[in-house]
């Protein structure tokens, strides 16, 4: 079973508000993973990459939510890359694709996929709309990604 840890970066919602991260544990407990923690961090380089670290530690997949477009506030992709090692770029290339059929503000991503040891981290957009399309366009590969993690082969 998956593990997977929710960090929605945002520096006006609650968890209470936070509709992205809480339909985003809806459909992972859909496909039989388990969400271990969820939580709402402020658009803050050093805050996030610390919750990335924290996060980490303990599943196979943290999906950062919220701070990867342009604006001088979203430095989730920054904060991503203080803590990681690796990146893993046709992940955020197939989100940015998908999106792009529904949107052409997708090309406004600047979202990465990095390995942090074996754990990837996968940044998605925030709002409920742009974070569930992006999050339909790759789950179909998390098993394998994360089994390919772990050192198995195809
Ligand atoms: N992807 C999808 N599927 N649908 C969307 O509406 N919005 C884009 C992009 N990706 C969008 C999307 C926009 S407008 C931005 S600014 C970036 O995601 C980053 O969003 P964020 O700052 O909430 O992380």
């Amino acid at each position: 079973m998956l593990r997977l840890a929710i960090i929605t970066a945002s520096s006006t919602r609650t968890l209470a508000e936070d509709s992205a991260g809480t339909e985003l544990a809806q459909r992972i407990g859909a496909q039989g993973w388990q969400v271990v923690s969820h939580v709402v961090v402020k658009d803050q380089r050093e805050l996030i990459a610390r919750a990335i670290v924290a996060a980490a530690a303990d599943c196979d997949i943290v999906l950062t939510c919220g701070g990867s477009g342009l604006s001088l506030a979203d430095v989730t992709p920054e904060a991503t890359a203080d803590v990681c090692e690796r990146m893993v770029p046709g992940i955020a290339e197939a989100m940015r694709a998908a999106s792009m059929t529904k949107t052409r503000r997708a090309m406004l991503s600047r979202a990465v996929c990095m390995q942090r040891g074996r754990t990837l981290v996968i940044n998605l957009p925030g709002s409920l709309k742009a974070a569930t399309e992006c999050f339909d366009a790759i789950y179909d590969q998390f098993e394998h990604a994360v089994q390919m993690s772990a050192g198995a082969g195809h």
